[in-house]
């Protein structure tokens, strides 16, 4: 098979890499970081979520997020919706594309969404349906496809099982999401070429967070697949609040220097997404989480 030309980089900092942040982040930082994103040239940016405040705090204020962005001209600016109060809270706001999330895992579909994988599809079917009446796009996301970090291994058919569901829903895009990033390159090819027995390769996405440092590997096992969307955050923010130890997204910076290595087209500029990162680092008072960004600013 061979590679893809161009990449499309779905941003998801605003939103997984900022979700797990404890301390008050202004809605003005988070607005500069999206706003820094689209400027940097990133096509799709993952703005927040609209989930119970209770559960995750800090995405609390995605309305007001999505109220002050600067929305360019082709860029998909997204957020999650669990249900459909999360649905009319995203469409109220004026989100003109959303993300369902289910898991592969039902301990973790339990502890992230309070209920078994089963009832999260049942709960998405209306969401599905009133987003298309709206002309709103859904993006389907799986959880701990390559491991859980309640149950361990993950059955492959367990994610194939739910990915066909998510696409037959009418999710036009399903997100591979390596939650605790115990995947290996291997592993990642062998369900890719599962997954792709039902639902297309151009309807993929891989979400791998790089806490075991396989996420590159795991990219680029994906590329060798046929794969062309992945999720990253820039400056590797993040983490998942409900799986313990998990670090951020493989950050933005890190695989935009491998895209640009093997001449894959993206439209991102490095430069300016360097600057993005290190912006948004300094707000948290957080080390960078990008190798690339890091050596880039070293080398300013
Ligand atoms: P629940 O408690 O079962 O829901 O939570 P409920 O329907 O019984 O409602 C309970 C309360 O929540 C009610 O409020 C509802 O109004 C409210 P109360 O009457 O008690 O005051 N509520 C809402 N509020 C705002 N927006 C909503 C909403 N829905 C209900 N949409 C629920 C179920 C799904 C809501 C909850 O479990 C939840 O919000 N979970 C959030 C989980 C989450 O955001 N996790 C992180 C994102 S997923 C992720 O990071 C993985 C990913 O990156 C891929 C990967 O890496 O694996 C995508
Ligand atoms: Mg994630």
């Amino acid at each position: 098979m061979k590679m893809p030309q161009s990449v499309r980089l779905v941003d998801v900092g605003p939103r997984d890499g900022l979700q797990n942040e404890s301390q008050p982040i202004a809605v003005a930082d988070k607005v500069r970081l999206v706003d820094d994103l689209s400027a940097a040239g990133l096509k799709h940016i993952e703005v927040g979520s609209f989930v119970s405040p209770r559960w995750v705090p800090q995405m609390a204020g995605s309305a007001e997020v999505f109220a002050a962005i600067r929305q360019q001209p082709g860029v998909s600016y997204s957020a999650l919706t669990p249900n459909l109060k999360g649905l009319e809270a995203a469409l109220e706001a004026g989100a003109r594309e959303v993300a369902v999330f289910a898991a592969a895992s039902e301990a973790f579909s339990q502890r992230n969404i309070n209920c078994s994988i089963g009832e999260s599809i049942d709960r998405f079917t209306p969401v599905l349906t009133a987003a298309r009446e709206a002309g709103v796009k859904v993006r389907g996301y799986i959880s701990c496809v390559l491991g859980c970090p309640y149950q361990g291994e993950v059955p492959v058919d367990q994610v194939v099982s739910v990915a066909r569901e998510l696409h037959a829903l009418g999710c036009y895009e399903v997100s591979l999401g390596d939650t605790i990033g115990t995947g290996t390159p291997g592993a990642t090819r062998t369900l890719i070429e599962r997954v792709a027995e039902h639902v297309p390769r151009g309807q993929l996405a891989g979400h791998f967070h790089d806490t075991y440092g396989q996420a590159l590997a795991n990219i680029y096992a994906s590329l060798l697949e046929g794969v062309s969307v992945f999720d990253s955050s820039v400056a590797g923010l993040g983490g998942c609040p409900y799986a313990k130890g998990a670090t951020g997204n493989v950050a933005t910076e890190d695989v935009l220097y491998m895209l640009n290595g093997l001449g894959i087209e993206t439209g991102i500029d490095i430069d300016r997404l360097v600057d993005a990162g290190a912006r948004i680092s300094q707000v948290l008072g957080r080390e960078n989480g990008s190798r690339v960004a890091k050596a880039i600013l070293a080398a300013r």
